[in-house]
Order: C-alpha cells, then sequence, then structure tokens
C-alpha cells in the first residue's frame, strides 16, 4: 500500500542481511489535472498517477466531480449507480479520502458504482505518494486485475478546495490529461522490464508471469519492426561485507556475496535458495544478451525463453535450474556455450559484470528515480503506473510515438507473429501435426486437438493422441506397417492409451518406422520346435508343417496323427459343446428367474401380442413355459 510497499517485503526477506545500494529517490510518476470551473478553481494541478487500473497514457478524460456524502472513504460499497452520469453527459469522477482501506479497495467500489475515474484526497500535507497495490491480500487480489479506470492522489489541500466549492453546490469540471506523462515521444520507444525470475512469491509473481505471457506476442512484434527498444532488468543486492561469511548471505548470494536475492520462500531450510534465483536471472540476462549481440539481432527471444522456462521449469514442480533452463535455451536455438560463457562462475570471488551493471542501473538516474517495485515497467526513462495489463502497457508505449510514427499495432490490435514458420517454433510436431500455435500473445506450445482428438502432452518435446478415435488420427503416433497385403498396426483399440506392438512383433512401437519388427518365432525357439516340426518364419506370424503326415497341433506345440487328433478335436469339441449348453441353460434360468418373470407378466404379454409376429409370440410363450 505504501509507495515502499515491495521494498519493504524485500528487506524483510533478506533478514537485514542484504541491503539496497543506496537508498536514493523514489519518484512519483504524476499526471496533470485541470479544473475549468469553477472559475475560482480554474488553474492545473499535479496529481500521483495509482499503481494499479489502467492509467488513459497520451490521452485525457473530462467529467465532473462528485463527492459522497455517506461511505467519504470509499471503503463500503456504494449503491449501484452511484457515480454513474446518465447516458450522454460526461463522466463522474469520485472524489474520496484517504484512509481506513486499501487505495485500490476504494477505487473498485467507485468502479462498480459507475465512477469514471478516482481521486483520492491525501489526509495529511505531505508530497504526493504513488498509491500502490495490496502486496499480499487474498481478497484484494480477486478484484485488482478487474480495475479498468484510472486512480489518482491529489493533496490534502486541493482536495478541501474541491470539497468546499462541491458543498456550496458548485459544478466542478476537471480534465484529466496523461499526454505528458511519458516524456520526449519520437519514433522508437525505449523500454525497460524490472523482473525477477522467481515465480513462487504469491500474486506479484501470478501478476508478473501473466503479464509476460499476454504481453510477449507484442512485444516481439514492436521489436522486430524495430519500433522498440526493449531491456530486460534484474533487481539485484549486495550483502554487506560484515556479512558475507553468514549463512543467510551464503544461501542468498554469489560471486561471495556480490549479488543476491530474497530466498523465494523466506525460509532458509527448504525449498530454493536465492542463489539459484539470482543465477536463474543472470541466466535470463545472458540470454538476453547473446540474443541482442548475435548476427543476426534476435533480442525478442528473450520473451520466448521466460515464457518457456516459466512454463516448463517452475519451482512447483522442482525443476526449476540449469538443467531446464538449458534444455529451453537449445529448444530455441540460443548459443548455449555464449550463454555460460555470460554467466561467468558464480562461486567465483569476482565480478560479474552483467550483474554489476543491473546493480547500477538500479540508482535512479534523471527523470527516473530508483526501482524498487517489482515488476516494474520503464517506458523512455519514466516509471508506468498502472496494472500490468496487455492493453494498458501497450497504449503506454503507444503514447510514446510521436503521431504518425506509431506501429500499426498501436491501431489494430488483431494480429498474428507467425512464429511457427521458424523451427516450428520450438514446439513438437509430427508430420501436418503441431503443437505450435500462433496467437495473439505470442507462440504457444500446446498439444493440438486434432479431428476431436485430443493431444496429450508438455507440449515442446511430446504429445500423444489419447482416448477414442485416437488411432484414426496419424495412427495415434504409432507404428504401423503393410506388408503384401497383410497389415498390421501398434494403434489398438483395447489398448486406451501409447502404443504397443501387435502379437508376433517387439520392438518400439512409438518409433513411426521401423518401430515393431517381427519376431522370428523360429530362430527365437517360442513356436513350431517338435522333433518333427519343420518351422519357416512369416512376417508378423510362422508357418509350422509336420513331417510324415502328421498334423501340426498349436496349442500343443506338437505333430499328431490326423486320427488321434480328429477324436481330440471331437473331444474337444463335445467337451465344449456340453459346457456351452450347461452355461445357457444355467443362464436362461437366471435370466428367467430376475429378469423376465417380472417384466413378461400376463399383462404386458397380451398387449405384446397384439404388435408382434405371431411366431415370435409363440417363441416367448415356449420359453416362458419350457423354463416352469
Ligand atoms: C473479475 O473479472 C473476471 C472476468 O471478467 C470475473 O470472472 C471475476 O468474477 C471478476 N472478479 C470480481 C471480484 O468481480
Ligand atoms: C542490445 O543491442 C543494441 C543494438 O545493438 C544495443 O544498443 C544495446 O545496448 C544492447 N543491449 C544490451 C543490454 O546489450
Ligand atoms: C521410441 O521412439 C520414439 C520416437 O522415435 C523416441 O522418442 C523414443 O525415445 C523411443 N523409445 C525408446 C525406449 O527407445
Amino acid at each position: 500500500m505504501a509507495r515502499m510497499g515491495a521494498f519493504g517485503v524485500v528487506v524483510v526477506v533478506m533478514v537485514a542481511m542484504c541491503v539496497s545500494p543506496i537508498l536514493g529517490t523514489f519518484v512519483v510518476e504524476e499526471n496533470s489535472l485541470t479544473v475549468s470551473t469553477p472559475d475560482s478553481l480554474k488553474g492545473t494541478y499535479q496529481s500521483a498517477i495509482g499503481n494499479f487500473g489502467v492509467p488513459q497514457y497520451g490521452g485525457t478524460l473530462s467529467g465532473f466531480v462528485m463527492y459522497p456524502t455517506v461511505n467519504a472513504k470509499a471503503c463500503e460499497k456504494f449503491p449501484d449507480n452511484y457515480f454513474r452520469s446518465s447516458s450522454g453527459a460526461r463522466p463522474n469522477f469520485a472524489l474520496v479520502e484517504r484512509g481506513d482501506c486499501y487505495f485500490a479497495n476504494k477505487v473498485w467500489n467507485a468502479q462498480q458504482a459507475g465512477a469514471a475515474a478516482v481521486l483520492v484526497m491525501d489526509n495529511k500535507k505531505e508530497e504526493l505518494i504513488t498509491m500502490d497495490s495490496p502486496d499480499d491480500d487474498p481478497v484484494a487480489s480477486q478484484y485488482l486485475q478487474n480495475i479498468s479506470i484510472p486512480s489518482a492522489l491529489i493533496s490534502k489541500d486541493f482536495g478541501d478546495k474541491l470539497k468546499a466549492a462541491l458543498a456550496s453546490k458548485e459544478l466542478v469540471t476537471m480534465k484529466l490529461d496523461w499526454r505528458e506523462s511519458l516524456p520526449h515521444p519520437d519514433e522508437r520507444v525505449e523500454y525497460e522490464f524490472w523482473t525477477n525470475s522467481n515465480d513462487e512469491c504469491g500474486p506479484k509473481c501470478d501478476a508478473q508471469v501473466e503479464f509476460v505471457r499476454n504481453f510477449k506476442g507484442v512485444a516481439q512484434i514492436l521489436e522486430r519492426g524495430g519500433y522498440t527498444q526493449f531491456t530486460p532488468h534484474y533487481i539485484t543486492w549486495y550483502c554487506p561485507q560484515a556479512f558475507i561469511e553468514s549463512k543467510q548471505c551464503k544461501a542468498q548470494c554469489i560471486n561471495n556475496g556480490r549479488y543476491c536475492a530474497p530466498d523465494p520462500e523466506q525460509d532458509f531450510t527448504k525449498g530454493y535458495d536465492g542463489k539459484q534465483v539470482v543465477t536463474e536471472n543472470l541466466r535470463q540476462l545472458c540470454v538476453f544478451k547473446v540474443t541482442n549481440n548475435s548476427s543476426p539481432r534476435q533480442p525478442w527471444k528473450w520473451w520466448d525463453f521466460v515464457t518457456d522456462f516459466q512454463i516448463r521449469c517452475p519451482m512447483k514442480e522442482n525443476k526449476y535450474g540449469p538443467e531446464c533452463a538449458e534444455e529451453v535455451i537449445k529448444s530455441l536455438s540460443i548459443d548455449v556455450d555464449a550463454v555460460r560463457k555470460c554467466m561467468g562462475n558464480p562461486d567465483a570471488d569476482v565480478d560479474n559484470p552483467v550483474l554489476k551493471f543491473e546493480q547500477d542501473a538500479q540508482v535512479g538516474q534523471g527523470t527516473r528515480g530508483d526501482v524498487t517495485i517489482l515488476p516494474t515497467l520503464i517506458v523512455n526513462q519514466r516509471q508506468y503506473r498502472g496494472k500490468l495489463d496487455k492493453t494498458a502497457v501497450l497504449k503506454a508505449i503507444c503514447s510514446g510515438y510521436q503521431e504518425s510514427t506509431d506501429p500499426p499495432v498501436c491501431l489494430s490490435d488483431t494480429m498474428e507473429t507467425n512464429e511457427c514458420l521458424d523451427n516450428n517454433g520450438g514446439c513438437w510436431k509430427s508430420g501436418s501435426i503441431t503443437a505450435c500455435q500462433d496467437t495473439f500473445r505470442g507462440r504457444v506450445c500446446q498439444c493440438p486437438l486434432v479431428n476431436g482428438v485430443q493431444f496429450e502432452g508438455d507440449g515442446y518435446t511430446h504429445c500423444e493422441a489419447n482416448g477414442p478415435g485416437r488411432c484414426k488420427v496419424q495412427n495415434g503416433g504409432c507404428w504401423e506397417e503393410t506388408r503384401d497385403g497383410a497389415h498390421y498396426s501398434a494403434c489398438q483399440d483395447q489398448h486406451p492409451n501409447g502404443c504397443h506392438c501387435p502379437v508376433g512383433f517387439e520392438g518400439n512401437a512409438s518409433a513411426v518406422t521401423g518401430g515393431c519388427v517381427d519376431i522370428n518365432e523360429c530362430t527365437a525357439r517360442t513356436k513350431c520346435q517338435c522333433p518333427e516340426c519343420k518351422c519357416t518364419n512369416t512376417w508378423g506370424s510362422y508357418d509350422c508343417q509336420c513331417s510324415g503326415g502328421l498334423l501340426y497341433f498349436a496349442e500343443h506345440d506338437t505333430c499328431i496323427n490326423r486320427k488321434s487328433a480328429e477324436s481330440k478335436m471331437g473331444w474337444t469339441v463335445s467337451l465344449i459343446v456340453l459346457s456351452g449348453l450347461a452355461v445357457l441353460g444355467l443362464g436362461g434360468y437366471v435370466v428367467y428367474k430376475y429378469r423376465l418373470r417380472s417384466y413378461m407378466d400376463s399383462e404386458i404379454r397380451a398387449i405384446m401380442a397384439q404388435y408382434m409376429p405371431l411366431d415370435s409370440q409363440n417363441d416367448s410363450v415356449q420359453n416362458h413355459n419350457d423354463d416352469v
């Protein structure tokens, strides 16, 4: 809630061991606010942009100010449509007072009652601060993402004047103006994203992951088109000299205390350590450096790497770490050795130029101010305020262009990235079936749904058809072959999943070609082994002939003469017939006892007799009688 919210958490997490290099300036980003009526208030005032909701970067919004007579702090719900303007009229801005609940809560309540923007007036005389979103509040996290209106903090002085004017029934009209919020518009926007590879820090991390995933497509279009110059950054702390040998610094820092990150679980005894987080942060920086400096330059691959890493190597699944990360690097055709070289040796007592640069960049310069809130987006050297949402951020970036130089994405949001055309986007592929999908969010690797058959798997290295109908789609990805009119398949309906070599074959049923190979029953000495037997292997089976006019009896793998075969056969046949009869009789009795009797009472039979042909009527009657 306070302007230093995230910073405070970080410091607590660091258990006061590692502190920010310099406690410098935090710049409050402002937009201007112009009052046009009443005359007594005419003029321009400053207001601080709230760090949630959607500020109208590059635009303006005019409206009337309304001050609620009850619930002035807006901590309770307002009656429906309390702030809603009648259609055609200018929108209403809610003027509410600071205190008692989260800033975001006030804005949410006003938005639900139809306010177009919210002005929160400070409750004491002080410099303006940035209204931040609450950090770890489960209730707030439910509405935070749904706040879609802009908000701003104004001074107590100015708020009191507005209240006085409204109390004397004056009409207060004002214009909120974000056009100057991002400086020096030109034909290229420079922006930075301060982030963290840690994916387990609660709602802030989730929002970050979600944003990167959603924004990737647009970011890549802008970067490829040369419309932006994007640089990712990672907040990096250091361990004070006196504590370098402490357990805490050893667990959270690399390069002998030079570069640290807080423990993800805030517990040194379990899970991942801060040390592993800095290392992954460093790897992500290096992925950017390597792709940015390669020829041709492909700095947009950072977005692919980061999203794939989040999906494929999450902490939750215990996959976070170098092994998984390098697999992702390889799948995106990025030079692994160059990335390793860039990372250097984290155990060495030396500076790492990449992380050193990050530490220095954290300290504010010029208009920008220190980076202390994670995640932070900086556009044209100004900190972006507002929720991390694709549309809101795109709007902010687009406002950084001089008119007529805006890239097409700024004018429409229908876009395709065509990333699947390049190496299938690093996703799984088999024949014409691919897990790569071009979406407005950039490419995603997701096992497809083909002709009603759902493929399942990680989407990167493995997808497999499951469920009924799967054998109709590329034979379920299983081996199959036809030779001389004989066809065998490793996709079998009796096995709902996976591939299985049919009887007479063995091998890797999932290898589409050459997977299953014929078993030579003759040399394997599994069939046709009697002395009189002559074995010939065939594809998928075998043929067995007996010498001396004997007959091959496969069941016992032996040769017998025809007579005994016949008598044997006779015996077997009569045994089968007898036991069949017995089963039938018993079955009939059971059916009659539990089923027929209850259904076939005389009334039903009478009714049926009117509709059924004569002989079937006779049959049923006969069966019935037989059983009695
Ligand atoms: C926020 O918006 C989503 C999607 O529109 C909706 O499902 C959810 O219920 C909303 N949350 C609240 C607290 O209104
Ligand atoms: C990325 O490349 C551009 C153009 O070559 C360069 O100006 C920029 O400094 C590079 N950024 C990093 C972090 O290496
Ligand atoms: C079977 O073949 C598939 C496809 O070629 C391959 O991915 C898999 O590793 C093979 N399995 C074994 C056990 O060799």
